[in-house]
């Protein structure tokens, strides 16, 4: 099998070893990636930093225009690129193609924006007499090369965020996939080695997560944007404290389901979108639904609904169209998860189904009466798990979403304008969807963390504003 090449400095290249890439689902080598040496390390990180000036300079319709270009490749090779996620990474096909699309939209709005984007205003000065004839004209610049550090669980989607909104604003990235999902970043690269970008201003570099401390430290990348669990988050963060880090990590997130949510068809919407998103992408994902907080008014309805909702939910090969829950994305994931369940079982929780692993497939499963005490009710449990809670009332159920170091995106169930307005101000976290589960997330908008979920915000100009800076120009003498 010949070694699957990365992406150095624009250009192919490959190194001296590899490793291989194998489907959590039967094991099967999909296939061997080249790992950069040091040295070619050293020669894209110097690339992408003598490349700072030129690249800040591109105009903006050079970017634009290999922006669109790779959105419109990701959309003609969806088929292939959603077999290679799904290959690498477990994700049911049906996912998978969701998420080439939403790559598509992440590369498309990060040419619009790059069209837009200047970030600046102009202030008048002449407010006190020491400023008559002055003005004050803000513009963005690129802080410096970013450094992206994507997970798993999203291949594909999570480098589209680090990468297209740097081109956007022409500062240079240096990107590394998550190891166990490295093919579904590396096909960014053979679309963008399609346009005339400059060389320097993009590398995709699959190296070893051991040799990642050397590169966070590098003083020539001052920008880091990580996404992956909030351990090594905060390491990263602490050892480079000088640094801009935006760190996307890890939530529990809740679904409430308020009292005037109580209609059969309210709650049937309720339960087949919590136990669609507690288990989508195998429940890897941020904002997956883990917690379920519901009024005592109806939660035993609700119970039973999102049990039989959960049941539903087809788990088996991945790459079969009707498959719902694929595998974890490994084996050692599956059983952390399983012994997670056990704890909470040992200490009094209710199963209501699910329960069971068979290989790094975990089934889809739901507890009542977790214990505040057990691993599940305070940790982010990524996997196809969730947890019913009953609570009196709103105020109960808000101060149920908030007992959490995470804070993410909270979903609420309501009719209500003016409950949806105090959720909004009531709730911890980077988002409230109302009406929904806290799983909805549209590229665009901003997305991540309050508390321990993160620093900084992704979607695409919001990412764009975190890799840049505002610098005033004061102009004097002017008739204004
Ligand atoms: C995440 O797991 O943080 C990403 C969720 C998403 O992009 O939908």
């Amino acid at each position: 099998m010949t070694a699957t090449a990365f992406w150095l400095a624009g250009r192919e290249a490959t190194g001296e070893t590899s490793f291989d890439v194998t489907s959590p689902w039967d094991g099967r080598v999909v296939a061997q990636v080249s790992v950069p040496s040091e040295a070619q390390v050293e020669e894209a990180v110097a690339a992408a930093h003598a490349v700072i000036d030129e690249f800040s300079a591109t105009p903006a319709h050079v970017r634009a225009a290999a922006l669109d270009h790779v959105s419109r490749r990701l959309a003609e090779r969806t088929e292939e690129i959603a077999q290679l996620i799904s290959a690498e990474n477990g994700k049911p096909i049906k996912w998978a193609r969701g998420e080439v699309g939403r790559a598509v939209s992440v590369f498309r709005f990060s040419a619009e924006e790059a069209r837009r984007f200047n970030g600046g205003d102009a202030q008048r000065l002449d407010t006190d007499a020491g400023g008559t004839g002055r003005l004050g004209l803000t513009r963005r610049f690129p802080k410096g090369v970013v450094l992206g550090i994507a997970p798993f669980n999203f291949p594909l989607n999570l480098c589209a965020h680090k990468i297209a909104p740097a081109i956007a604003v022409g500062a240079p990235i240096i990107l590394k996939p998550a190891p166990a999902t490295p093919l579904s970043g590396l096909i960014l690269g053979e679309l963008l080695a399609e346009t005339e970008l400059p060389a320097g201003s993009w590398s995709i570099l699959p190296v070893t997560n051991d040799r990642m401390p050397a590169l966070v430290k590098d003083e020539r990348l001052p920008v880091i944007s990580f996404t992956g669990s909030d351990t090594v988050g905060y390491a990263i963060q602490q050892s480079v404290p000088h640094k801009h880090c935006t760190l996307e990590l890890g939530g529990n997130a809740a679904a409430v389901v308020l009292g005037d949510w109580a209609s059969e068809e309210d709650l049937d919407w309720a339960a087949t979108r919590i136990a669609t998103f507690s288990n989508y992408q195998g429940g890897q994902s941020c904002i997956s639904v883990q917690r379920v907080i519901a009024d005592a008014s109806v939660y035993d309805r609700l119970t039973a609904k999102v049990v039989a909702a959960v049941e539903k939910q087809g788990t088996g090969d991945p790459s079969d169209d009707t498959t719902d829950v694929g595998p974890l994305v490994s084996e050692d994931a599956a059983k952390r998860v399983e012994s997670w369940v056990d704890e909470a079982v040992a200490a009094g929780a209710t199963l209501l189904t699910g329960g069971k692993r068979e290989g790094a497939t975990y089934a889809p499963t739901v507890l009542a009466d977790l214990p505040a005490t057990a691993t599940l009710a305070r940790e982010e449990v990524f996997g196809p798990v969730l947890s019913l809670h009953k609570v009196d009332g709103e105020a109960e159920a808000f101060a149920a979403v908030n007992d959490s170091r995470f804070g993410l995106q909270a979903g609420v169930f309501t009719h209500d304008l003016r409950t949806a307005f105090r959720a909004h101000r009531a709730l911890e976290v980077g988002g409230v969807i109302i009406g929904d589960v806290p799983s909805y997330r549209a590229d665009q908008m901003p997305y991540g963390g309050a508390k321990q979920s993160g620093v900084g915000r992704e979607g695409v100009r919001y990412a764009m504003d975190d890799y840049t800076y505002e610098r005033v120009l004061v102009l004097t003498g002017l008739a204004l």
